[in-house]
């Protein structure tokens, strides 16, 4: 789920350690600007890491859409056009999900494990698949093949697992719900959830942690039910 610290990072960083120490060859990737400190113990561990900066993976993209323009020898008009579609929000969102597409699609024989919190600008692209395309055609000339590719890998249950990371509170669990309404509407069905954070895991003696604890119930018994039993509650770690 969104930004703001639920844990995502932290989990991803743990779920590519796990998989690495069973055998499996990894590949941890990220938009994340922060979390040096998970990224290293994931490199020292034998992981392939990779930062996706957003700023730069956008300026690759427009530079692309308008050399394949130029090579179309389009009009004044329909480069004004482009230059316009360049600077919707949208494009930003494209650029992203073009840079993990490439990933995966490079990544052959790993599991690619993807932090992401999505925005509800790149749910309406899956969503819209149709539509999604034809941006990408109108400015591109064609569909990338590795964005093409991605989108059914994503909805298929065989190749992806959506893990959603919240934390035992109302607005976190709120949310979550939401982003679970938006990926099935997109058409991916996640299946696991990550409760983080729960000081009702710990054995806390102070009053006051002890009735936020007893508050986390409700919560993560919601969370149970979304998931149809499905969750992994981890403990609040004084770290
Ligand atoms: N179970 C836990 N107990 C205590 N602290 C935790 C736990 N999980 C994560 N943290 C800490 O919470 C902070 C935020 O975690 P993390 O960076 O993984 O969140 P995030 O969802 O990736 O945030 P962002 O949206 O900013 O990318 C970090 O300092 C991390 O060490
Ligand atoms: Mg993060």
């Amino acid at each position: 789920m969104g930004k703001g610290g639920v844990g995502k990072t932290t989990m991803a960083t743990n779920i590519a350690m796990k998989l690495n120490s069973l055998g499996a060859k990894v590949h941890l990737t990220t938009t994340d600007p922060a979390n040096h400190i998970n990224y290293d113990l994931a490199l020292k561990a034998g992981i392939d890491v990779s930062k996706i900066d957003e700023a730069v993976v956008l300026e690759e993209y427009k530079n692309e859409v308008r050399a394949k323009a130029h090579a179309n020898n389009m009009s004044p008009e329909d480069m004004e056009y482009i230059e316009e579609d360049l600077r919707s929000p949208c494009t930003q969102e494209i650029a992203v999900f073009k840079a993990f597409a490439d990933i995966v699609d490079k990544a052959e024989n790993k599991i690619v494990v993807i932090d992401t919190a999505p925005t509800g600008h790149t749910l309406l692209l899956l969503d819209a698949t149709q539509s999604y395309h034809k941006e990408v055609e109108r400015t591109q000339g064609e569909i990338s093949g590795a964005v093409a590719k991605l989108l059914p890998r994503l909805r298929n249950p065989n190749e992806t697992e959506v893990v959603i990371v919240t934390l035992p509170e109302a607005t976190p669990v709120f949310e979550a719900e939401r982003l679970q309404k938006e990926l099935q509407r997109a058409g991916i069905n996640n299946k696991w959830w990550v409760v983080n954070s729960c000081l009702a895991l710990t054995h806390t003696k102070n009053p006051f942690l002890q009735a936020k604890a007893k508050s986390e119930f409700v919560w993560i018994e919601r969370v149970k039910q979304l998931s149809h039993g499905n969750t992994a509650l981890i403990e609040w770690k004084n770290i």
